[in-house]
């Protein structure tokens, strides 16, 4: 399950080669990664299924929601059927299924929020090179050839200096976000029984990349003077710490 972590796509072409390999159906988290591809070849189109979500924070939303895509027929039925309480026909019940329908209201907003995201990703994009090209002393999101990052979100990594470059963008008025502050084996779910971090699980670079990630504003409607705001805050943070 190769998660499209803030826009850039997985390794999908070493992914499906395991998977192949493996006899293992790849399944592809394309929450963050409307219209992101790798050559011509979109997310969501190379593993048997690609779910996206349309919550609102992400690059295009219905409210709330999502979506599978998927090119087998059989499995598009299965999802169809698991939507709409195991039902095609009404009252003939052919799996147990959940209510998990999209609203005609809902459905609404994506076909507007869809036929608007082509020109919100160019901006993303755009945005995101503005970034990249003033940025100096952070790390700047590293985009293999061929691949198309949408920048969900546009992350740098800070070694050692996260937290306090953060607080210094604060108080000049630049709002940034961790994501995520806690990795996954940290967090409850996943601790020994006493509490303590469960000793199966150790995940340096994870944990290293928690402590770094910063993500900046990227969204499409900042204006190149407020990119060049935030690349002067950073720069500036960064000369001062
Ligand atoms: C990578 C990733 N996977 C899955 C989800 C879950 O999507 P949803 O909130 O639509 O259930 C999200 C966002 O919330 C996400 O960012």
């Amino acid at each position: 399950m190769p998660v499209h972590l803030y826009g850039l796509p997985a390794n999908l072409p070493a992914l499906t080669e395991i998977a192949e390999k493996a006899g293992l159906a790849l399944v592809e988290d394309a929450a963050q990664a409307h219209a992101a591809a790798i050559g011509d070849r979109p997310v969501g189109a190379w593993g048997k299924g690609g779910c996206f979500s349309f919550y609102p924070t992400k690059n295009m939303h219905s409210l709330e929601g999502g979506m599978v895509s998927t090119d087998d027929a059989e499995l598009a039925r299965t999802l169809r059927l698991l939507r709409n309480q195991g039902m095609e026909q009404r009252y003939a019940n052919e799996i147990v299924g959940a209510n998990v329908r999209l609203t005609d209201v809902a459905a609404a907003v994506g076909r507007n929020q869809l036929s608007r995201l082509g020109e919100w990703t160019e901006r993303r994009i755009a945005n995101a090179a503005r970034l990249t090209a003033g940025l100096k002393g952070v790390i700047t999101p590293v985009v293999p050839e061929g691949y198309r990052h949408v920048y969900h979100q546009y992350t740098i990594r800070v070694p050692e200096h996260r937290d306090a470059l953060q607080a210094a963008l604060t108080e000049r008025g630049i709002g940034s976000a961790t994501y995520y502050p806690t990795p996954i084996h940290r967090l409850r779910p996943f601790l020994a029984a006493d509490g303590s971090p469960d000793p199966r699980w150790e995940l340096p670079e994870t944990e290293r990349a928690a402590a770094e990630a910063l993500s900046l504003p990227v969204f499409p409607t900042l204006t190149d003077a407020e990119l060049d705001r935030i690349i002067d805050a950073v720069n500036a943070s960064i000369e001062a710490l």
